[in-house]
């Protein structure tokens, strides 16, 4: 049975360190402002309409949602983040909370979107019957999923990295695949079971910007949960053997940009309609 618990330690506790929480805002910077500006535009609430952020995190899709004229509520569980979307979003209305168990009534709001934070719920459809619970009846949901293993990009980069450098002895507590609703035969049924109807993907040509090709391997490692354990765990040598792929790898199939790299890191934008 899968150590749920231990998996929603491990990200409460990751996401609450202010150390990641920063390093997570400028190591996808680029990529998260990508997103956000199309899940906004996906769940297109009129002026005047109420909009939540889930998993707000540094508050970029808060900020889009601002832009396009929303009442904007935005929760996440992490303190650390909280202060850094304060400062990115500051007309929105900010709480404290786990996405897990909302105090917000039945059906409050006409738009729900999160960026990037499906992957981390213990229970996502748990989660996604949440959000269906707080959206009123013909309210869009969008949310934003990385491309993981065999993609063509960071995510993808990094798995077969570990897989080829890594000590399989390194293991994570169990928890849902991260990039499984990426994949529409998985998400469709599953959005269904708990209340959606239309379902839609947009593939995102995301990427995000390193000033170096090492910055890379520091993103995930200085600015994610899952992957910065999977790499904290890791001897010295095995952790400077996958820095120096990823490393090969911006400097052979990223674009120069700017005296650094741009780094394809493909992302799914799903979205669906409140039943
Ligand atoms: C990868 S960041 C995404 C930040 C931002 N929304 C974006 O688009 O880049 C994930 C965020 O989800 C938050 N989070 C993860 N699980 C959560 C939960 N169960 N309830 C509330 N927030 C959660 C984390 O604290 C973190 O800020």
């Amino acid at each position: 049975m899968a150590n749920t618990d231990a998996f929603e330690r491990m990200e409460r506790d990751g996401w609450q360190d202010p150390g990641i929480a920063q390093g997570y805002a400028e190591g996808f910077d680029l990529a998260t402002r990508q997103a956000a500006d199309v899940l906004a535009e996906t769940v297109a609430p009129d002026p005047g309409y109420s909009a939540l952020d889930l998993c707000t995190g540094h508050g970029v899709v808060a900020a889009e949602l601002l832009k396009r004229g929303a009442v904007v509520t935005a929760l996440d569980f992490s303190p650390a983040m909280l202060d850094l979307a304060q400062r990115m979003a500051p007309g929105a209305t900010f709480v404290e909370g786990d996405v897990m168990a909302m105090t917000f009534p039945d059906q409050s709001f006409d738009a729900v979107s999160i960026g990037f934070g499906v992957p981390h719920f213990p229970d996502p459809q748990k989660g996604l019957r949440e959000v269906a619970r707080v959206l009123k009846p013909g309210g869009r949901l969008a949310f934003s999923i990385w491309r993981g293993k065999g993609s063509n990009g960071a995510f993808g980069w990094l798995f077969e990295a570990v897989g080829r450098h890594g000590d399989p002895a390194v293991t994570l507590p169990d928890g849902p695949d991260a990039h499984m609703f990426a994949d529409k035969e998985v998400a469709e049924p599953l959005l269904t079971a708990c209340g959606f109807t239309d379902i839609t993907m947009l593939e995102l040509q995301s990427r995000v910007f390193v000033s170096s090709p090492e910055k890379l391997f520091d993103a995930f490692d200085k600015g994610a949960v899952r992957a910065a354990s999977l790499l904290g765990g890791q001897a010295e040598d095995r952790r400077s053997a996958i820095r120096a792929e990823l490393s090969r790898r911006v400097q052979d199939e990223g674009t120069a940009d700017n005296g650094g790299h741009l780094v394809p890191t493909p992302s799914v934008i799903v979205s669906a309609v409140r039943a």
